[in-house]
């Protein structure tokens, strides 16, 4: 499986550090706030696990898992609910997590369902943004990563549901793409 990188972008350690730094800062603004961490399947859960593990507060955690990509390395842009919250939302304090943000479109689908269900706040935390791929104007609060315009695998992030035990984020080789 490691010999179908082509290159590291974001080492294990380069990750832990981001985990580490995003974690402190979280525990300073939700010290007070009892908030519902909601971790976006399947993606999210590596980068999920290594921040709530640094953060010093009173939290519930919640998963929710929509799809938008159908397996491909572009967006479909139809967004499908494949698991609900178990948990009331109304009147809460809401932390996403998310493994990267591209087009916003899986953003803005849980934001405006968020809002629906009456969340007091809604806050966002990213290990990765990919801002050149936004096509809707939504924005992290918390971001590991800003990273380019390429499709990433590792770390939580698939390529046909593949390489998400890898435990960095890389590029894959050209070739991989065409023969899995
Ligand atoms: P949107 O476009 O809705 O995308 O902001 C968010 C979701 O799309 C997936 N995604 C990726 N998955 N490598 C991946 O493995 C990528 O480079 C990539 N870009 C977007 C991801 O599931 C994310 O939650
Ligand atoms: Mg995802």
């Amino acid at each position: 499986m490691n010999n179908d990188i082509e290159r590291v972008l974001y080492s294990r350690d380069d990750i832990s550090k981001a985990a580490h730094r995003l974690g402190q800062q979280l525990t300073e603004d939700y010290k007070d706030k009892k908030p519902v961490v909601i971790s976006v399947l399947k993606g999210a859960i590596l980068f999920t696990v290594d921040v709530i593990k640094e953060m010093d507060v009173y939290a519930e955690l919640d998963f929710i898992d929509v799809s938008s990509y159908h397996g491909g390395t572009e967006s479909s842009g139809k967004i499908d609910l494949l698991h609900d919250l178990s948990t009331e939302i109304s009147g809460r304090n809401i932390l996403i997590i998310e493994d990267i943000i591209d087009t916003g479109r899986t953003l803005k689908y849980l934001i405006d369902l968020l809002k629906q269900r009456n969340a007091a706040e809604i806050k966002v935390c990213t290990l990765l943004d990919k801002e050149d791929g936004r096509l809707i104007d939504v924005k992290a609060d918390y971001i590991g990563f800003a990273v380019p315009n390429e499709f990433v695998v590792g770390y939580g992030l698939d390529y046909k549901e593949l390489y998400r035990n890898l435990p960095y984020v890389g590029v894959l080789k050209p070739e991989v793409y065409t023969d899995k």
